[in-house]
């Protein structure tokens, strides 16, 4: 894993935002991996105001989100579709169309069997944005997922509808279940970012670096990945060895 510390959030976002203009300005066609939450936001920031001051297109693009509650539809303010419109999509050149998030309504076992071949049929992730969980958890695949897992109807552990219950009327609206990509459908992305920054994500970073493998800790995964990077800030560093 390629880890890289920066003495500041917004050097950070920054950096991953270049990252990601640069793959898209090399391949117009980039299947692009997303990700919802705190973690991603500065990032997609920069990537609107380069869209703006550059010109930078994403007329081409694909992208697949990796999570989405169960019950929550486009029309809610909670679900991440809608999230991702806010936050992002409507801000780009990008055709709504081309725009992946799974789908939290109808069928759920078939939604999971169609986001895969949906992931598939376009060629794969390119390049996948992501965070970590205070447990670990990378997208919705809690502490015990397997490794082998594809998108799949996830139970959330408490820890993480403590974590997200901020973003729901009351605490008692959040979903416990949420589609989810998988690990392996995760490991599949062929580069993948992640971004950590403060200190409430500090012994999960450290475990995900410094810990064995372990589908306890799920993004401890990501040791075996050829092409991971790990961006954090100082604070989210605060914990590791060297
Ligand atoms: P956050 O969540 O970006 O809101 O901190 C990250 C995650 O739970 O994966």
């Amino acid at each position: 894993m390629d880890v890289r510390k920066f003495d500041s959030v917004e050097a950070l976002n920054q950096a991953a935002a270049a990252m990601i203009i640069e793959a898209v300005k090399e391949t117009p066609h980039l299947v692009l991996g997303l990700s919802t939450g705190n973690s991603p936001i500065g990032v997609y920031q920069r990537l609107i105001a380069d869209h703006r001051e550059n010109g930078t297109s994403y007329k081409e693009v694909t992208t697949f989100n990796l999570d989405e509650y169960e019950g929550l539809d486009e029309n809610s303010p909670q679900s991440y579709r809608y999230f991702m419109n806010e936050q992002l999509f409507d801000h780009l050149d990008i055709a709504k169309e081309n725009t992946h998030v799974p789908s939290g309504v109808g069928d759920l076992a078939e939604n999971c069997k169609e986001y895969e071949r949906l992931i598939e049929a376009a060629g794969g992730i390119g390049i996948q944005l992501i965070g970590i969980g205070t447990n670990g958890h990378i997208a919705f695949n809690e502490p015990g997922t397997s490794f082998e897992s594809l998108t799949h109807i996830a139970d959330l552990s408490q820890e993480t509808i403590d974590a997200n219950a901020k973003y729901f009327p009351s605490p008692g609206d959040i979903p416990s279940r949420a589609i989810s990509m998988g690990i392996q459908s995760i490991m599949n992305a062929r580069k993948v970012i992640m971004v950590a920054f403060g200190q409430s994500k500090a012994r999960a970073v450290k475990e995900m670096l410094e810990g064995p493998v372990s589908t306890e800790l799920p993004a401890s995964v990501l040791q075996g990945h050829p092409d991971a990077i790990i961006l954090l800030d100082r604070e989210a560093a605060s914990l590791l060895s060297n």
